[in-house]
C-alpha cells in the first residue's frame, strides 16, 4: 500500500514537473495540440536527451546540474521609447547597468555554447527590443539554429511594408504586442509616450504583409494588461485583434498604485508554486551580464559576465547558482543552510527577495524588480 502510494505521489510530481516544464517552453497562449506541433518542429535528439536530464534535475531538485537551459532570454538593449509607470526601465529606477545595445558578435558567441540545447529564445527583457539595430539578424541566427524565436513590443516604431518584410523574412515565430487599450487618452494611461494608432496600424501591416507573402509566422499576440482605467476596453481590443487575425490574450498587470487596481477592495493572495527557473532558463543582458531570471533587473543580482574566456557549463555551475537552487530543495535543512551560506559568503541571490521563495508578494509596486 505504501509503495502505491509513493508511485502515486512520483507520477504526480513528475507530472507537475512536465506542466513546468511545457509553460516555460512554450511562451505565449498556446493550444496544447500547437504546443506539440512546437515541439516537434524545434525538436532534434540532444534536445530531447537534455530535456530528460533536466526533467531529471527538477525532480531532484539537483543544485550541481548537468542540464542546459531550454529557453534562454536575450536583452537586446535596455533602452525604451516609453514611460510605462510599472516599468523599473520606464519610470528610470537605477540599476547600476549602463543603457546598452547588445553586440551581434556577444550574442552568437553566447548562443554558440548552448544552441545545440535550447528550445526557445525571448528576445526581450528590460527594454524595447526594436531599437536594437541588428535586432532581426539575432533573430535570424537563431531561427538558423533551429530555436523558436520570440518577441515582445510594445510595437511604438514605424513598421513599413519593408520592415514588415524583414520581420517576416528573419524566421521570428511569436511576436506580442503590448497593447492595453483602445482609446489613445486610455492606452496612453499606462503606456507613457506611446501612439495606440501607430501600433494598431504597425499590427495591421504586419499582417497584410503576411498575408501577402503567404507567411503564418509571426503569429501576432496581442497581450492587454489589466488595470483600472482600461478595463472597459478589454473587448474593444479583442475584437480588433480577430479582426486584424491576431491572438489576444490578457492578464492583470502588477499594479503600480491604488489608481491602477482594477478591483482594490478584492483580497490578494496569489499562490506562488515552484520555481524551476534556475534549472530551466537563463538570461543574458545587454550589457553582457548573465542573470539567473527575466525577473531580476539590478546588476548586483548578476550571476555571471560574458566574458571573452566565457565557458556556460562553469557559469551554469557557479557559486550563486548552486546555493540559490539549493533554497528550493526538497529538504528543508538545505534550505536553511542555503540562506546562511549565501549570506556569509556575501553572495547576491534576487532568489533570496523572490515571492517564490519568500512565498510573500505585495499587490502594488513595480514588476519583477523584486
Ligand atoms: C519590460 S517589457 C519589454 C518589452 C516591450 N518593451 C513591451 O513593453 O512589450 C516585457 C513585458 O512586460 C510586460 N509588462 C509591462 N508592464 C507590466 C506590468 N506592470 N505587469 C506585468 N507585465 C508588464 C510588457 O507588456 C511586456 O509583455
Ligand atoms: S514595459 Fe516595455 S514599453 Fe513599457 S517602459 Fe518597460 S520596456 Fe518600455
Amino acid at each position: 500500500m505504501l509503495k502505491l502510494q509513493k508511485l502515486f505521489d512520483v507520477s504526480i510530481v513528475s507530472y507537475y514537473n512536465l506542466t513546468l516544464i511545457v509553460e516555460t517552453m512554450e511562451k505565449g497562449d498556446v493550444k496544447i495540440s500547437d504546443k506539440i506541433k512546437i515541439f516537434i518542429r524545434y525538436n532534434t535528439w540532444k534536445k530531447l536527451y537534455n530535456l530528460i536530464v533536466t526533467g531529471i534535475m527538477i525532480f531532484f531538485r539537483k543544485t550541481y546540474s548537468y542540464n542546459y537551459p531550454i529557453v534562454v532570454y536575450i536583452e537586446p538593449t535596455n533602452i525604451c521609447n516609453l514611460h510605462c509607470p510599472g516599468c523599473p526601465t520606464g519610470v528610470g529606477i537605477p540599476s547600476n547597468r549602463e543603457k546598452n545595445t547588445l553586440k551581434l558578435k556577444q550574442f552568437k558567441f553566447f548562443l554558440d555554447q548552448i544552441k545545440d540545447f535550447v528550445y526557445s529564445i525571448n528576445f526581450s527583457n528590460w527594454g524595447e527590443p526594436l531599437l536594437h539595430p541588428d535586432i532581426l539578424s539575432m533573430i535570424e541566427y537563431a531561427h538558423r539554429n533551429h530555436i523558436r524565436t520570440c518577441m515582445d513590443t510594445n510595437f511604438n516604431i514605424n513598421i513599413s511594408e519593408k520592415k514588415a518584410e524583414s520581420m517576416i523574412k528573419s524566421g521570428l515565430d511569436l511576436v506580442t504586442v503590448s497593447l492595453d487599450g483602445f482609446l489613445q487618452k486610455t492606452y496612453g494611461k499606462y503606456r507613457r509616450g506611446g501612439k495606440v494608432e501607430l501600433v494598431k496600424r504597425n499590427i495591421k501591416t504586419l499582417a497584410r504583409m503576411k498575408e501577402r507573402l503567404n507567411s503564418d509566422t509571426p503569429e501576432i499576440e496581442i497581450q492587454f494588461l489589466i488595470f483600472s482605467h482600461n478595463i472597459n476596453e478589454v473587448d474593444a481590443v479583442k475584437n480588433f485583434a480577430k479582426q486584424a487575425g491576431a491572438k489576444f490574450t490578457s492578464k492583470y498587470g502588477r499594479r503600480p498604485g491604488i489608481e491602477f487596481d482594477p478591483h482594490p477592495d478584492e483580497p490578494y493572495a496569489p499562490e506562488y508554486g515552484d520555481c524551476i527557473f534556475l534549472l530551466t532558463i537563463t538570461t543574458l543582458n545587454s550589457d553582457n551580464g548573465l542573470a539567473p531570471c527575466c525577473l531580476s533587473y539590478y546588476k548586483k543580482d548578476d550571476f555571471g559576465e560574458l566574458t571573452s574566456d566565457f565557458n556556460f557549463k562553469r557559469f551554469w555551475n557557479c557559486e550563486n547558482y548552486i546555493y540559490s537552487r539549493a533554497l528550493f530543495s526538497r529538504m528543508k535543512k538545505v534550505r536553511r543552510s542555503a540562506s546562511n551560506v549565501l549570506k556569509e559568503k556575501k553572495l547576491e541571490s534576487p532568489c533570496l527577495r523572490c515571492p517564490y521563495y519568500t512565498k510573500k508578494d505585495k499587490r502594488y509596486g513595480q514588476m519583477g524588480i523584486l
